[in-house]
């Protein structure tokens, strides 16, 4: 009887177009805390002071407090074995996008290419006043960081309540309903819209390929679920 991961294997195998939807639990055997399981960034932290506009607002200096700390525990880290794996898919697969609710910047650094980032990156900074936007990787001494033309620079990332980049969630669709498989890694499946994804696969023709070593709302319905952590998983799909 074969195994779902080697079931799973032979659809990846023959797919001709793949479509991947990351999230933290990618980044997790990196060492970067996920935010729904115990110890994650948010246990200590709530989110409405931290990830929202009006926490940016009320709090500037705290908020980059935060997000400078995360940016250095990131800086520390390297991308895993499953991040890898999406590489060598990405390099072998005929049509491949990777759509990423990940801000860590740990699929940019293992090498792939074709990345929709939703909730935007870590490493980029935006003006609040010109909305000019910069890379920095460097460690941010003065909190917040102000730009050239005297306006506050915010962390480059989707806060809740806010608009995701500009045609990022359209673009995603299209790939995902045009997809012969999408893989679901690391993702809770909790945060709209990104979590569309899954039930538009679903109602689509792509068989679906989670990743993940607990249960989410869609396991019962997607084609494999295989449970187990991605850094082991990911590299079996190969
Ligand atoms: N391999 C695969 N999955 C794992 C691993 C692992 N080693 N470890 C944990 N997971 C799973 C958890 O079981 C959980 O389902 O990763 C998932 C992480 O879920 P969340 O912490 O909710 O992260 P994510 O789904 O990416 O959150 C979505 O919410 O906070 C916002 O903007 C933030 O992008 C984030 C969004």
């Amino acid at each position: 009887m074969p195994q779902p991961v080697d079931s799973a294997r032979s659809i990846v195998r023959d797919a001709k177009r793949i479509a991947v939807l990351t999230g933290a639990g990618v980044s997790a055997e990196s060492g970067i805390p996920t935010f729904r399981s115990n110890g994650g960034f948010w246990q200590n932290q709530r989110f409405e002071d931290l990830a929202t506009p009006q926490g940016f607002a009320r709090d500037p200096k705290f908020v980059w407090q935060w997000y400078e700390e995360r940016r250095r525990n990131i800086a520390e880290t390297k991308p895993n074995a499953g991040h890898h794996a999406l590489v060598a898919l990405e390099n072998r697969a005929e049509q491949f996008t990777l759509v990423t609710q990940n801000v860590d910047g740990l699929h940019d650094l293992a090498g792939s290419k074709n990345l929709i980032k939703l909730h935007g990156d870590i490493w980029t900074l935006r003006c609040t006043k010109c909305n000019k936007e910069k890379v920095d990787r460097t460690e941010l001494a003065d909190l917040p960081p102000y730009c050239d033309c005297g306006g506050m620079l915010r962390p480059g990332v989707v806060w809740f309540g806010e608009m995701l980049p500009e045609g990022a969630i359209e673009k995603a669709s299209a790939v995902v309903v045009s997809a012969d498989v999408l893989i679901v890694a690391g993702t809770s499946a909790q945060v709209y819209p990104a979590a569309a994804l899954i039930p538009l696969a679903l109602r689509s023709r792509a068989a679906v390929i989670e990743v993940n070593p607990e249960e989410t709302d869609f396991s019962s319905d997607v084609t494999f679920g295989l449970r187990g952590p991605s850094a082991t998983i990911l590299p079996q799909l190969l």
